[in-house]
């Protein structure tokens, strides 16, 4: 399927239709940013690994019956997808301490969660995506209690998943972030992607970090990262 006109750019990918009204194709580009679009730089050969990432993490789930926006692979940087309307809700998972959960909440870094933390923040890039409960959501209209408990229960389950994928692979799933949409039946599907960009992995023996967190410190080795966690999970 060819790629026709371009209908949005953010900061890691482009979104163009295609000749079919229901398919859009999402292109990864290598740009990186954090802290909100503060830092910004490029990784190479970003927009190929998270785009060839993403695509095993999606398989893989769709095995399991979780419904993704996937569809296939056009080109190395670019992904077939289902159109959705993309819901204003960022679903996040946490099986381990770190981040804003340290700096936020006096968590010890690193520590394990003995119960998964499951948070929603709203897609907002003017308001710095805040964190938000059900009832802002419900009060701002962006999502319905079902829909909320559908994301709940999906994201939970694609966290039992592939944690067990991952540490098959030597990894750990410290926490990682899911974008759902509504297909055109207005069933909530997940959609964006699963990359290291959008999920933190560490190495399950040294805890070396292998995902944006290097970027976002400049850690360096980055696109060694990238690399390593294709690899990783490239792996029968
Ligand atoms: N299947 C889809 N249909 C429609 N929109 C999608 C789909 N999958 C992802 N998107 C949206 O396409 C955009 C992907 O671009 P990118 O990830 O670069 O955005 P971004 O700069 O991170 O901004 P955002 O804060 O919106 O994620 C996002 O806004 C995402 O919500
Ligand atoms: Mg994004």
């Amino acid at each position: 399927m060819e790629k026709k006109e371009l209908i949005l750019e953010g900061k890691a990918k482009r979104l163009y239709t295609t000749e079919d009204e229901a398919l859009v194709i999402q292109e990864f580009k290598d740009d990186a940013s954090a802290f909100n679009g503060v830092k910004k730089g490029s990784i190479s050969k970003k927009g190929e690994i998270n785009c060839a990432i993403s695509s095993i993490f999606f398989e893989y789930l769709e095995s399991y019956h979780v419904p993704t926006h996937f569809i296939q692979i056009q080109a190395p940087n670019e992904m077939l997808v289902k159109k959705v309307d993309i819901v204003l809700i960022e679903a996040v998972m946490r099986n381990i301490a770190t981040g804003s959960l340290v700096k936020r909440l006096g968590f010890q870094d690193g520590k394990a969660l003995d119960h998964p933390v499951f948070e929603i923040y709203l897609k907002n890039d003017d308001l710095g995506d805040p964190l938000i409960n059900e009832y802002h959501a419900y009060a701002l209209g962006i999502a319905l209690p079902d829909e909320i408990r559908s994301i709940f229960r999906i994201t939970a389950k694609v966290n039992a998943i592939l944690k067990s994928f991952l540490e098959r692979r030597g990894l750990i799933l410290v926490d990682f972030k899911l974008e759902f949409g509504r297909d055109e039946k207005g069933e909530l599907i997940i959609a964006d992607e699963i990359s290291p960009d959008t999920c933190r992995f560490w190495d399950r023996k040294t805890h070396k970090k292998l995902d944006k967190d290097r970027f976002r410190f400049d850690m360096g080795g980055v696109d060694q990262a990238y690399q390593e966690i294709l690899e990783r999970i490239s792996k029968i």
